[in-house]
């Protein structure tokens, strides 16, 4: 009896979820009867405390600018109908970011431990009214109802980050605080921030200031990148753009005021090549002087088997003391800018084949008595290891840095799949995933017949089958899951939006919510209400769910393609003739043979009456080659 009645809870339970549209999806909720209605006179009571100011600032925005309603907050018991109360007696059950938010017919009452869950509940809370509460501009003819419900929210892991890298490509301070206010609002709290690479240097270090006199300059290429001709001597240098140490504080501030933390990102010994440029000493191979920080031209040669090659070294020595005294003086600039314990080093795809001819590097292996290339590496990291802690922080790198040998307490980020999150956590160091297979926010999010090419693809559906636990943890290890947002191909603030969202939702309800929440039907109604949000914020988000899936076979040598969609309910109409389909041509039902002297498949997706993806064009030549299908050109007009 009991069963059943929890069985019809926990099932309106799952509809209410779904009425309330709530990104990434609570712990609990349950919608009970009736809404609250926003007065024209708001008052708010909430704790005097100074982290949370921002909270109520932002707040007050919200509730007051689309509406046009007066909103005062005071900090005095009062009759305010809207309550922001930190609790007397800590709460267990929600930890230091959770919340409890009740929402009545006529009060709203959001309790937390701490500042942190005040602000999750305030996103949430926002997230209850309508879409145009987003507005910055006077939304008229609306009602601003709240449905009155019951939510207890927590995080299921306390590492909950995206990875933002403004080396490839560099982005203004104001362009790094708007993601920040992006992230903060799906309840994102690290921000790792890849400062530097081969093709910048992005952080003033007042010890070393040819890093960025020097090493955040290079030649402005417009193509796909890493396919650029390498740039000639005369070349200006007329790209770059560094933060200096005034910026980063206030970027540390707008987090801080966000609840994101910043893990600052130093790649080396490999991905140097702007630092090598700022002091070519650091390198082992002479004639580094002329080296140029990379423009996006060829530097590295990668072979089909995973390994690869540089063709310049781009690589610290890790056999120079001089390497070492760098990195002293960098580091200790690092820490005592950014308040968070972990310091990231980089770590990765750090090519060997300069160090093996290096002579003084085979000295130090004897030395040393390092057997290979990867135990160098190690003894590298070990020392960067020792340089991190002596600055009070905690490393954490690439799973490269597992090779040869983990350094003492280094923590590990598992990008190559979950293998090195694996054998880290095995080892007792913790970890944080960000698996290529379910993370990489850089690859395509559709068919590479439209979007910009990238080398690999990750549609919103596999993103949202990230699972941070491995198969076999001990999830005590596991510190939370981040994606990462590679910026070769992204060179605006306009497209990072778009390669951002709606992928990190499903990143954010894969770090936040608990795993048996998750449900992909009821996922993807709430990405299109966030879409109504993401609108009215004028932020910018794929629609690449609503683009056909393609899949071409070889049927006795003919194509059969098959067309299918993320979302469903969606109707695909097609055309071979060349001409623009709409709803009014034949719609998709089963897989398609192309009639023999076709030359395009063009499709348009709809929902009802409207047409909702992009106008698809696949060429027969390519759909053959996908099947694997060779046929003889046709023939010439
Ligand atoms: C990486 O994607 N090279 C960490």
């Amino acid at each position: 009896m009991l069963g059943s009645f929890l069985t019809v809870l926990f099932a309106m339970g799952q509809q209410e979820d779904k009425q309330l549209n709530l990104l990434p999806v609570p712990v609990k909720s349950i919608r009970t009867a009736g809404y609250f209605t926003l007065q024209k006179e708001i008052s708010i009571e909430a704790p005097s405390v100074k982290s949370l100011e921002p909270t109520l600032q932002f707040l007050k925005q919200r509730l007051s600018i689309p509406t046009g309603y007066k909103v005062s907050i005071n900090n005095q018991p009062s009759s305010a109908s809207i309550k922001l109360i930190l609790n007397q007696q800590t709460d267990p059950l929600i930890g230091k970011e959770g919340y409890h938010l009740s929402v009545k017919a006529n009060s709203v009452t959001l309790r937390a431990n701490e500042a942190a869950g005040l602000f999750y509940g305030v996103q949430s809370l926002i997230q209850l009214l309508p879409a145009a509460i987003e507005n910055n501009k006077l939304a008229s003819a609306k009602t601003w109802k709240i449905p009155c419900v019951e939510i207890t929210d927590y995080p299921r892991f306390g590492w909950r980050g995206l990875m933002f890298d403004v080396s490839r490509h560099f982005f203004t301070k104001q362009e790094v605080k708007d993601f920040i206010d992006q992230m903060a609002r799906y309840k994102f709290n690290v921000l790792h921030w890849h400062l530097t690479d081969d093709e910048g240097w992005r952080i003033e270090i007042k010890s070393l200031p040819a890093l960025t006199t020097k090493g955040s300059k290079r030649v402005d290429k417009t193509g796909y990148f890493g396919t650029f001709w390498p740039p000639l001597p005369n070349e200006p240098l007329n790209y770059g753009g560094f933060y200096t140490q005034e910026d980063i504080k206030e970027v540390v501030q707008y987090a801080k005021e966000h609840f994101v933390e910043i893990l600052p990102e130093i790649d080396v010994p490999g991905h140097s090549l702007a630092a090598i440029v700022s002091y070519p000493e650091l390198s082992g191979t002479p004639g580094a002087e002329d080296y140029r920080v990379r423009s996006g031209e060829k530097i590295m040669d990668w072979h089909t088997n995973g390994t690869f090659s540089a063709l310049i070294n781009n690589t610290l020595n890790p056999s120079s003391e001089k390497v070492y005294t760098f990195l002293d003086k960098v580091f200790t600039e690092v820490a005592a800018l950014f308040p968070f314990d972990y310091i990231h080093v980089g770590g990765d795809e750090c090519a060997k084949n300069f160090w093996e001819k290096n002579e003084e590097i085979k000295l130090l292996m004897k030395k040393e008595g390092l057997n290979s290339m990867n135990e160098v590496q190690a003894y590298f990291e070990k020392r960067v290891g020792k340089i991190i802690s002596s600055k009070g922080k905690k490393l954490i790198g690439w799973d490269e840095i597992l090779e040869g040998g983990l350094a003492e307490n280094a923590a590990v980020m598992s990008w190559r799949g979950e293998k090195g999150g694996i054998e880290a956590a095995k080892l007792k160091h913790e970890v944080v995933m960000s698996p290529t297979t379910f993370a990489y926010l850089d690859f395509m999010q559709g068919d590479e017949i439209i979007e910009p090419k990238v080398y690999a693809s990750l549609r919103l559906n596999k993103a949202y089958e990230f699972e941070p636990v491995p198969a076999g943890v001990d999830p005590k290890y596991i510190k939370g899951g981040q994606a990462n947002i590679w910026t070769e191909q992204i060179t605006n603030t306009r497209h990072l939006q778009y390669m951002t969202w709606p992928r990190s939702f499903a990143i954010a309800e894969s770090v936040w919510s608990p795993k048996e929440k998750k449900n992909w039907n009821n996922f993807i109604q709430r990405v299109e209400q966030q879409f109504k949000r993401l609108d009215s914020r004028d932020i910018n988000y794929a629609r690449s769910i609503y683009d056909p899936i393609f899949t071409c076979t070889n049927n006795n040598g003919e194509p059969l393609i098959n067309l299918s969609t993320e979302v469903e309910g969606l109707d695909i109409y097609y055309s071979f003739d060349n001409s623009f389909p709409d709803r009014f041509y034949p719609k998709y039902t089963q897989p398609l043979t192309p009639p023999k002297d076709a030359v395009l498949l063009r499709t348009i997706v709809y929902r009802g009456n409207q047409p909702i993806g992009r106008m698809v064009t696949l060429p027969i030549i390519e759909i053959n080659k996908r099947a694997g299908i060779k046929k003889p050109a046709q023939p010439e007009e």
